[in-house]
């Protein structure tokens, strides 16, 4: 048993030493300390020896016992200074670690770019509402209720009891600009167009917006429609405003955008709003894409807001913004955009 012992002791002095971390170290107390330990279990067994042979070994095992603690919390704190002092010494041959950073979605992005590019033209920035009445959206454009021009736009209606959130501000209305709010359908709006009417009634021309903001549709999606997008509207309005203003600005952002070398072109189109009405095409796989509709204001629409039509002209434009993103950064399709999918939000 003595003889026992002081192996124990002696192999246990040896694992100390040689170990090299605080894990290994760890695993030796439990080994020669825990609770089931062989120490304790020498102890344990005490009590079916003789009374000498107890007097005997009771006493060096506990002394053997302390020793082993001393030795093993002295050897913690060596490896703890080792370790620290290893973290000290920075190793710049190391390779780094890859740290992922945030950024902007494709679509704030080019939004962000638009507007820079817009700013410079001297236009200015204006937002508007989501939720639109029907009024705005359709009426005061000069698409009339039963038009048959309403379908190009599949609409989300909203419940009447959804009102509220309107986000209109109304103190800055006149009594008859109320009426066009007060109690009419909601929507969630179609296009961004609604934003030159809003701008009209509260603003004297001559002047030069943009408005971005996102739209809805209800309708079928593909490769190039979704139910959800964006766009920016554009309006200028002044005493001699003409379309080729309109084919200069066009070419100056789509330059400014894309670079100096663009194909686009001009072809007639219909819009209820406008007189004459264009789309822009530019070119996107081999083939035309329509990327935005514009044209001349319709007196009409100058009318609703209590313009002269004799007096003022203007141009408006409205521009799908993710299909610019789609030209610029060669994306093929439309519905990436808010798939959430980070392989491809990954590559911005
Ligand atoms: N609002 C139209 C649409 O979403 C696009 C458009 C066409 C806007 C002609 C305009 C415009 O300002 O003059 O389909």
């Amino acid at each position: 048993m003595n003889e026992n012992l002081q192996k124990i002791e002696k192999s246990a002095l040896m694992e100390i030493e040689t170990t090299e971390t605080q894990k290994e170290l760890e695993r030796i107390k439990v080994k020669y300390l825990g609770r089931k330990g062989m120490l304790n279990q020498i102890l344990r067994s005490l009590k079916d020896l003789s009374l000498e042979e107890r007097r005997q070994i009771g006493p060096q095992a506990q002394k053997i016992k302390k020793i082993l603690e001393e030795k093993i919390n002295l050897k913690f704190k060596t490896l703890t200074i080792a370790s620290t002092e290893q973290q000290k010494f920075l190793d710049v041959t190391r390779p780094g670690k890859k740290i992922s950073f945030g950024h902007l979605h494709p679509l704030s992005k080019i939004e962000e770019e638009i507007r820079q590019i817009f700013i410079a033209l001297n236009f200015s920035v204006v937002e508007g509402p989501e939720i639109e009445t029907e009024y705005y959206n359709f009426d005061a454009l000069n698409i009339p209720p039963n038009h048959p021009a309403r379908d190009a736009w599949d609409t989300f209606w909203l419940r009447s009891n959804q009102k509220e959130q309107l986000t209109i501000d109304k103190k800055q209305l006149t009594q008859s600009q109320m009426s066009n709010v007060k109690g009419q359908k909601l929507l969630l709006r179609t296009h961004t167009s609604p934003m030159q009417i809003h701008y009209m009634e509260t603003h004297q021309p001559p002047f030069q917006i943009i408005v971005p903001g996102r739209v809805f549709r209800y309708e079928a999606t593909d490769a190039s429609h979704e139910t959800n997008f964006s766009q920016v509207e554009g309006l200028m309005v002044g005493e001699n405003v003409s379309l080729a203003n309109f084919k200069f600005i066009v070419e100056k952002f789509l330059q400014k955008l894309f670079g100096e070398k663009i194909d686009f072109a001009l072809r007639p189109s219909y819009y209820p709003f406008v007189e004459p009405g264009v789309d822009v095409y530019m070119k996107w796989q081999g083939g035309w894409l329509e990327v935005a509709g514009a044209g001349m204001v319709h007196p009409h629409v100058f009318k609703a807001v209590g313009y002269n039509p004799y007096q003022w002209q203007g141009f408006a434009f409205g521009f799908g913004l993710n299909r610019l993103a789609m030209i610029k950064y060669k994306i093929p399709d439309i519905r990436l955009f808010y798939s959430g999918d980070l392989r491809f939000i990954g590559q911005f």
